[in-house]
C-alpha cells in the first residue's frame, strides 16, 4: 500500500503546473526586499516611476515600428531604416528599465493591455499618415518621456538611488534627445515645425 502510494505522489509531482491553478509569486505593486542597500520606500518609489516610464517607452518603440511599416513618400527609404533604428534603441532601453525594475525588487509591467492602460502618450489611429505627421506625433511622445525622465532622474538623485539615476540621465534622456534631433531635423523647411 506505502509503495503504491508513494508512486502515485512521484507520478503527481510530475504532472506540469496548469497556469489556472499557480499560486502568483509576487503581485504587481509589491516590492521585494532586496541586499542593495536602499531603504524599502526609496525602492518602491523608483520602481513606481520606472513602470511609468517603461510603458510610454514600449508606446513609443512601438509607434516607431508602425511608422516603419507605414511610412510613404519621397523620403520613404531614409525614414523606413531611421524610424527601425529608433525602434531597435527603444527595445534596450525597453529592456533596460524593466531589468532595473526587477533589480529593485519590484515587478515590471510587460503585455500590451496593461501598456494601453497605463501609458500617457495619446492613441494613435491605425490607419496611415502622411510622414510629416507621423514624425511630429513621434516628438510629441519623445517630449512626454523626456519630461517625466528628468523629473524621475531628480527624485531618484535626491533619494540616493544611483544607480535609476544612471539609467535614467545617461541611457533614456541621452537617447531620446538624439533621436528628437534625427527626427526633428526632417521638419525643418517643411512648414510643420512645432
Ligand atoms: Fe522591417
Amino acid at each position: 500500500m506505502t509503495r503504491r502510494h508513494e508512486g502515485a505522489t512521484l507520478i503527481e509531482r510530475a504532472r506540469p503546473v496548469a497556469v489556472h491553478e499557480a499560486k502568483e509569486l509576487q503581485h504587481y505593486g509589491t516590492v521585494a526586499r532586496l541586499p542593495i542597500a536602499l531603504d524599502a520606500g526609496v525602492c518602491a518609489a523608483s520602481v513606481e516611476n520606472l513602470n511609468q516610464l517603461l510603458a510610454d517607452t514600449m508606446t513609443l518603440r512601438d509607434l516607431y515600428k508602425k511608422h516603419h511599416w507605414q511610412v510613404s513618400g519621397p523620403t520613404f527609404y531614409q525614414l523606413h531604416l531611421l524610424f527601425d533604428k529608433h525602434f531597435d534603441e527603444q527595445s534596450e532601453l525597453v529592456d533596460a528599465i524593466a531589468e532595473r525594475i526587477q533589480s529593485l525588487g519590484g515587478v515590471s509591467i510587460a503585455v500590451a493591455h496593461d501598456v494601453a492602460e497605463t501609458t500617457l502618450i495619446p492613441r494613435a489611429p491605425r490607419g496611415r499618415d502622411e510622414a510629416p505627421v507621423q514624425m511630429a506625433r513621434l516628438l510629441h511622445a519623445h517630449e512626454i518621456v523626456l519630461e517625466e525622465a528628468r523629473a524621475m532622474a531628480r527624485q531618484a538623485a535626491a533619494a540616493g538611488d544611483d544607480g535609476t539615476n544612471d539609467l535614467l540621465v545617461s541611457d533614456v534622456i541621452r537617447t531620446n534627445e538624439q533621436q528628437v534631433w534625427f527626427v526633428a531635423e526632417h521638419l525643418v523647411g517643411q512648414g510643420a515645425e512645432r
